[in-house]
């Protein structure tokens, strides 16, 4: 279980820590991400590690390097274990963060954070990346980008457990692939599942997160979190499967059986 992360995908505080309080010795990785983070700030940080809890800043940064670097400063003062920027900054942004972050960590004399690139998101289809004049398909986009954080000496990257075991061939167990996107509902364009491919952007919608709710599915390519782990993935993100079930703990418990 120590290799599930749960999303936080809460605006307040409250409701984070209800959730963390659920979870209590049965999730101890947890995910701040766009909307707790800009809801709260960096005061949810301090108090999840201030439980002994580990975190994962999910703030997928994009800028210059100049920005990047010192946001990954502050990301790395504040002690999280775990955070990420966008491939698409550049070599010399990725190449800034790393260096800042770990210099942060050195000179405060604590473990330095995990750095993760963002490849290609989970909830992105071929199509979108088709129209903007990319001539690849996603999981060679996916490589390519992940070079790009192989180069910069990053930790790892964050791409679709549909991408791991290719990850790991190429550039080693010591990579760290980290996949959000995980359902057991099956999804067409997962390429394990069912008779091939399936059409782009033929998501199968709507798996039900507790009663009564039904919510199509932004996630297209997507694993089970079993299927994921036998891919080679590190960690596995998991957020609406487990924030809104109707017994959170349960479904935690659940997703490896
Ligand atoms: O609710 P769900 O399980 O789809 O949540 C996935 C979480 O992982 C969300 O917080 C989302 O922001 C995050 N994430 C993602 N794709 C990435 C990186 C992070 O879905 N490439």
């Amino acid at each position: 279980m120590n290799r599930i992360i749960v999303a936080l995908d809460y605006n307040n505080r409250e409701d984070a820590l209800k959730l963390v309080e659920n979870l209590s010795g049965v999730i101890s990785f947890y995910k701040v991400g766009l909307e707790l983070y800009t809801s709260v700030g960096p005061e949810i940080i301090r108090e999840l590690k201030g439980k002994g809890l580990k975190v994962f800043l999910d703030l997928k940064l994009f800028d210059i390097p100049n920005t990047v670097a010192k946001a990954s400063r502050v990301a790395s003062s504040l002690g999280v274990d775990i955070f990420n920027l966008h491939l698409l900054a550049g070599g010399a942004a990725l190449i800034a963060a790393r260096e800042a972050a770990q210099e942060e960590a050195a000179r405060r004399n604590q473990a330095a954070p995990k750095i993760l690139g963002v490849t290609i998101l989970t909830s992105s289809s071929g199509i979108e990346w088709q129209n903007l004049g990319f001539n690849c398909a996603v999981p060679e986009l996916v490589m390519r980008l992940t070079e790009r954080a192989n180069e910069a000496g990053l930790d790892g990257v964050v791409a679709s457990a549909q991408d791991a075991a290719v990850i790991k061939e190429r550039f080693g167990k010591e990579f760290l692939v980290v996949s959000p996107g995980i359902r057991s509902t099956p999804h067409l364009t997962s390429p394990r599942r069912g008779e091939g491919k399936g059409k782009v952007d033929d998501c199968i919608p709507s798996p039900q997160w507790g009663e009564g709710k039904s919510e199509e599915d932004d996630q297209k390519r997507t694993l089970s979190a079993k299927e994921a782990f036998s891919a080679g993935c590190d960690y596995i993100v998991v957020g609406r499967p487990v924030t809104q079930a109707p017994d959170p703990k349960n479904a935690c418990l659940e997703l490896l059986t």
